[in-house]
């Protein structure tokens, strides 16, 4: 049935055709098929015959060939033959591009009648274009790092021609890298992609160069080409390369800055910027970056900073280079610091006992000091050494230790402090050395006792100084340091007169300085010594004595004391002077004594007045009363001088005293004895006197001559003593009486002894004793007295009232001893002792009194 149908229509279709072309003769249509590029009078057809005109009318009717649109003539007729003609070029792709079928439509115009004919040209395609590329070369980059199978779209190339003659493939130049790999597009057309069929290498080719053609179906076909260029990019795929693994270099440390000391170099064999390379240090701090600079782009290791060998001996640093898209490597750079001797050996003490005490032993350890120098080899090795003149040398100890130690003996009191200079000196060249000065101080040992200024002192006072006064002094210097060196003065225990020495002087304990604790009397006291001792206050103290000696000088503060004759007032004494006596011849002394001494004791004697001025005469320094004349029968018979007696001080002090003489062969011519004796005024007293001495004389007396009568039974060798003279006895005066020198002025040593035992019995009793042995001798006559026996008496009278007057001259109680019942006490007691003290008396001198006549 569709065979049927099929062929119903194709001949329904061509019998339309042809129906219509035969229902229209004068207008029909006729159409024709071309191939295109045909050249000029290629006949297309004879037109005339199809459609069935005369061909000789043609030029008759004025055939013509027109456009309906008045373009382009494309064909002509021949009027003679009809036939149609190519009268223009016919170019489909020109005329209808890519439109599968072309029709050029022309008209036939005939005139006379008027008749149209459509002309329909069929332009068919012939393949007279090739394909074509818009360029003639193609410019691809592909990075090098493109992975396989990357495609890259091509251009298309292009045909006018169209069906099969249009492009039909695409053929790829054979090469290493790509493929061809052709697509079809919705409109049938060919497209085609390159593909990565193996990696690129920019570094191993970085162009490419690859022919494509494409080729059309018609025949002869045709082909076109393009070169493409593919350029392969570069791809940061190369890190720099150092062109050492490890580099090396030495430098000398303190190199000054910017001193080179290595230039690295690294090569990337990328390009451009992956190929420009920069140098770091590949470390994370900084701190190689203040020694060492790196020149990012010349790889110059340069000096930044100070290169010390003590502190870092070697640096091992890490060096990069980079690309620039950031690709790295690494290498080491060591860089050996070579020393130089720049430090000079440092001295480090290590221990010191200070301060050191004066009697450290020589070789004892006072220090350890340590030497340090941080050079190495030859320039780390130190010689030391103290200087000369301290008594103190190093030793050296392990490693770089000394000791300090002592070589002699330490005194604080010559050098106390000393500055030990210690010098440090390495073997570097040249030698660096250093000096240290270490302070040592000596400490105190008390070993200096104090040490008196003088080997003794003497101090020299008047008496009667003012308790408290001050003597002298006395220094002692020791040099030891504060306690050790502190003086102090004191007293050594002692006893001056039997007292301790301590109640006559004090001494400062500060300041050394004696003071008396009283006032002294010279007539009690001479000198006497005493011991100071210097202490110090060290632990154990050291201590010296020194003896002073204090010497008290006289002041004339004592009156001359006339012992005989008792003072004027008081005396009852009467000399006798014969009337036989010449003149010259001695009548009496006066004696006195003066407690001071020297020029203070040295008397004078005067009659101040006289009964007869002519008679008597004084001796000025004897006190001897001397007859002047031969005594006449006219002179007075009471004869009556009062003497003074004067010392020699300044001002001289004075006493004065009667003296009565009696010039008379017998007592008992004298007249009036008792009234010119004694002028009773307390008659009472006197009277109980006078008994008690009666009793005391009656005893005596009979005592004398029981014992007198006993010696002359005995034996009888009967020798003057006296030469007739009367003798004093001793009993009463003063001690040593017989050493009264030329002058007639007692000694002063027994002024003083005699004073002092006024004030005790007992002592007045030892005074006797010590100085009964002394036999009076001659010079002490007084004169002949006609009764030695009375001699006696007047003398035990004396002695008596010198006690009495002694008594009454006490300073104890002056008060008191006004009150008569003491008074008569004393004089009581006074008489007792002196009675003991005759019967002592004649006990002792009991062969001198034997030879009373
Ligand atoms: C010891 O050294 C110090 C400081 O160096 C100085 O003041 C002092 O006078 C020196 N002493 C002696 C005794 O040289
Ligand atoms: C005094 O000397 C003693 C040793 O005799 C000593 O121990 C003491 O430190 C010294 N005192 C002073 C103040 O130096
Ligand atoms: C000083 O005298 C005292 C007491 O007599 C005595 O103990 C001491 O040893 C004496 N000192 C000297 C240094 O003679």
């Amino acid at each position: 049935v569709h065979d049927m149908l099929g062929r119903l229509r194709f001949a329904l279709h061509y019998g339309l055709g042809f129906v219509f072309l035969v229902l229209h003769p004068v207008f029909g249509d006729v159409s024709y098929s071309i191939p295109e590029e045909r050249k000029r009078g290629y006949v297309i057809g004879n037109i005339a015959k199809d459609l069935g005109l005369d061909p000789g009318q043609l030029s008759a009717r004025k055939a013509r060939i027109d456009t309906e649109d008045n373009t382009i003539q494309y064909c002509s007729v021949n009027l003679n033959t009809g036939n149609l003609v190519v009268q223009e070029r016919i170019d489909r792709e020109g005329l209808c591009a890519k439109k599968a079928s072309c029709v050029l439509k022309q008209e036939l115009v005939l005139e006379n009648p008027l008749e149209l004919h459509r002309i329909s040209i069929r332009v068919q395609d012939i393949n007279d274009n090739s394909p074509q590329f818009k360029e003639d070369s193609l410019r691809i980059e592909i990075r090098e790092s493109a992975i396989k199978g990357a495609r890259f779209l091509l251009d298309e190339a292009h045909d006018g021609d169209i069906g099969e003659n249009a492009v039909q493939g695409y053929s790829l130049q054979q090469n290493d890298h790509f493929k061809l790999n052709v697509q079809i597009k919705d409109g049938g057309q060919k497209y085609c992609e390159l593909v990565l069929d193996k990696e690129l290498d920019r570094e191993d080719k970085n162009e490419i160069v690859l022919l494509l053609t494409a080729f059309d179906g018609g025949s002869p076909q045709r082909s076109g080409t393009v070169v493409i260029h593919v350029t392969v990019l570069d791809a940061n795929d190369n890190a720099p390369v150092f062109s050492q693994a490890v580099y090396k270099a030495s430098l000398p440390e303190n190199s000054p800055l910017e001193t080179l000391v290595i230039t690295v170099s690294a090569t990337d064999a990328d390009e451009g910027v992956n190929g420009e390379i920069t140098y770091g240090f590949n470390h994370v701090s900084g701190e190689y970056n203040n020694v060492f600079s790196l020149q990012p782009k010349t790889g110059e290791v340069r000096v930044a900073g100070a290169i010390d060998f003590e502190k870092t001996s070697s640096y091992e640093i890490q060096i990069s280079a980079k690309d620039g898209l950031g690709l790295a490597s690494y290498a080491n750079l060591i860089i050996e610091v070579s020393d130089i001797n720049d430090n000079a050996p440092v001295i480090y003490l290590k221990s010191l006992s200070n301060p050191v005490p004066e009697n450290v032993s020589p070789g004892t350890e006072v220090g350890i000091i340590n030497v340090q120098d941080r050079d190495s080899g030859e320039n780390k090795q130190v010689r030391c050494s103290i200087q000369q003149n301290v008594p103190f040398k190093l030793v050296p100890s392990i490693k770089n230790y000394y000791s300090v130690v002592s070589t002699g003996q330490l005194d604080r009191e010559l050098v106390s402090d000393y500055n030990i200079t210690i010098t440090a000196t390495d073997k570097g060249s040249p030698p660096l050395s250093s000096s240290k000065s270490v302070q040592l101080s000596v400490a105190d040992i008390n070993d200096n006792p104090p040490v008196f200024e003088e080997q003794s002192y003497s101090a020299y006072v008047s008496e009667n100084n003012k308790a408290g006064s001050s003597l002298c002094s006395v220094t002692a210097r020791d040099p030891d340091w504060r306690q050790n060196g502190t003086v102090v003065y004191s007293l050594l225990a002692g006893e001056v007169n039997g007292a301790p020495v301590s109640s006559y002087v004090s001494v400062n304990g500060d300041t050394g300085v004696i003071h008396a604790v009283r006032s002294f009397d010279y007539e009690q006291l001479r000198s006497f010594k005493v011991q100071v001792m210097a202490r110090d206050n060290g632990s154990p103290p050291l201590s010296s004595n020194v003896t002073v000696s204090v010497f008290i000088s006289d002041v004339n503060d004592n009156c001359p004391q006339i012992l005989y004759p008792a003072p004027e007032g008081n005396s009852f004494m009467t000399e006798l002077v014969p009337k036989a006596a010449h003149g010259g011849s001695l009548v009496s002394k006066v004696i006195a004594v003066d407690s001071d001494s020297g020029q203070n004791a040295w008397l004078s004697y005067h009659i101040v007045k006289s009964t007869d001025p002519g008679l008597f005469t004084i001796g000025v320094h004897s006190g001897e009363i001397r007859t002047q004349r031969d005594i006449s029968e006219s002179d007075s018979m009471k004869q009556n001088l009062i003497v003074a007696v004067k010392d020699n001080g300044q001002p001289s002090l004075s006493a004065t005293c009667s003296m009565y003489l009696l010039i008379s062969d017998n007592l008992a011519e004298v007249p009036e004895l008792k009234d010119m004796s004694y002028d009773e005024k307390n008659s009472k007293l006197t009277s109980y006197l006078i008994i008690a001495l009666v009793c005391v004389s009656t005893f005596f007396l009979t005592f004398i001559i029981i014992i007198l009568g006993v010696r002359f039974c005995r034996r009888r060798k009967p020798r003057l003593l006296f030469d007739g003279a009367v003798a004093i006895p001793s009993a009463y005066l003063p001690p040593n009486y017989a050493d009264v020198d030329s002058t007639g002025t007692l000694r002063s040593t027994y002024n003083y002894d005699a004073y002092l035992t006024t004030g005790s019995r007992t002592s007045d009793f030892k005074f006797v004793t010590s100085y009964n042995d002394n036999t009076l001798p001659a010079d002490q006559t007084l004169r002949k007295s006609p009764s030695d026996f009375a001699e006696v008496h007047s003398y035990f009278i004396l002695s008596l009232k010198f006690v009495l007057r002694v008594d009454l001259s006490t300073h104890l109680l002056p008060t008191i001893l006004r009150n008569s019942e003491i008074h008569f006490l004393f004089i009581t007691i006074g008489s007792l002792f002196n009675l003991v003290l005759l019967c002592s008396f004649t006990v002792h001198s009991f062969p001198a009194i034997t030879h009373f006549p």
